[in-house]
Parts: structure tokens; C-alpha cells; sequence
């Protein structure tokens, strides 16, 4: 199954919309493997954001991102990274689908409110800056037999 890095952003949490993200990836049928509430340093931002570190709007990015408290969370299912991205829309809110978690609720791009990783290799890295092993949960999800055929449950 893939792993997927979400990160409620300081908008989320001083919007107090944390909740309804969490709302929309349950409802989904994803599995949360783990979460918790951190402020994150330039160090840090900059290993997550690697790919931006040079491009013009990274420093108002990392500004934003240290601005307050985020709540990361870890989530898994099959072929997950894709449909988070479905469900979190396009990264500028104003051409983001309507029903999707920016379309609906957010209008700028650098307030979008959620990070979602944007590839499997991405979500394991990402994954592993911030949640070391001991912070991850194997469980097995009751409804999955509700929510998977067989071979998508491997
Ligand atoms: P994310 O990484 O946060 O899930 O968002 P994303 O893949 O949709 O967007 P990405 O291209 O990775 O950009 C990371 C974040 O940087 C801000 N951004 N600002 N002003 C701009 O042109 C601009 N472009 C990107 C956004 O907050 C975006 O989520
Ligand atoms: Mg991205």
C-alpha cells in the first residue's frame, strides 16, 4: 500500500479546518498510521521543500510554514497518493475543482491549506522526515474487506 505525507498547514490549524480534512480522507477510506501536532524549522522545511529551495516564492513558503503550528499526519491505501491528490484539488485554490478540499475552502496559493505528497517515492520520503519508525502504526482496518477487493489489499 502507499504511504502519503499530509500536512494540515498553519492556515488549516488557525482556521480550525484541521478536522474536516481529517473528515474527508477518513470518509474516504484511508487508513491513519499516524499524526501529531509540531512547529516546523527552516532545517526541516527545507529537506520537506528540496525541490522549491531555489524558485521565487520559497522564502514566503518557509515564512508562512513557521508562521504556527501544523499538524502532520500519515495516511495509507491502495494507489493513495493519487486520489489524496483528487481530493486536496490544484495547487493554486482558485482553479481547484469544486469539492475538492482547496476548491472548496481555500482561494490563495500560498494559503491552500494542506500538503500532499505527490508521488510514492515522495510519500515514503517524506513520510520518514517526519515520523520515525516507533511513531507508525500497522493495524488492521475492520472495514477493509468493505472497502477493497482482494488484490488491492496486498
Ligand atoms: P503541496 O506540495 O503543498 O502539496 O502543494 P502542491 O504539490 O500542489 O504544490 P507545489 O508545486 O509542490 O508547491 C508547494 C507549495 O508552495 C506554494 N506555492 N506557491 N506562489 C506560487 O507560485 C506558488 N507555487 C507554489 C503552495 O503553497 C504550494 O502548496
Ligand atoms: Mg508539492
Amino acid at each position: 500500500m502507499e504511504r502519503t505525507l499530509i500536512i494540515a498547514k498553519p492556515d488549516a490549524v488557525q482556521r480550525g479546518l484541521v478536522g474536516e480534512i481529517i473528515k474527508r480522507l477518513e470518509s474516504k477510506g484511508l487508513k491513519l498510521i499516524g499524526m501529531k501536532m509540531s512547529g516546523l524549522d527552516e532545517t526541516v522545511l527545507r529537506t520537506h521543500y528540496a525541490e522549491h529551495v531555489e524558485k521565487s516564492f520559497y522564502t514566503g513558503l518557509e515564512q508562512f510554514m513557521k508562521s504556527s503550528p501544523v499538524v502532520l499526519m500519515a495516511w495509507e491505501g491502495f494507489e493513495c497518493i493519487d486520489s489524496v491528490r483528487t481530493i486536496v484539488g490544484a495547487t493554486n485554490p482558485r482553479q481547484a475543482a469544486p469539492g475538492s478540499i482547496r476548491g472548496d475552502l481555500a482561494i490563495g496559493v500560498g494559503r491552500n491549506l494542506i500538503h500532499a505528497s505527490d508521488s510514492k517515492a515522495n510519500g515514503e520520503r517524506e513520510v520518514s522526515i517526519f515520523f520515525e519508525n516507533k511513531e507508525l502504526f500497522d493495524y488492521d482496518k475492520s472495514e477493509y474487506m468493505h472497502l477493497y477487493e482482494d488484490f488491492e489489499r496486498k
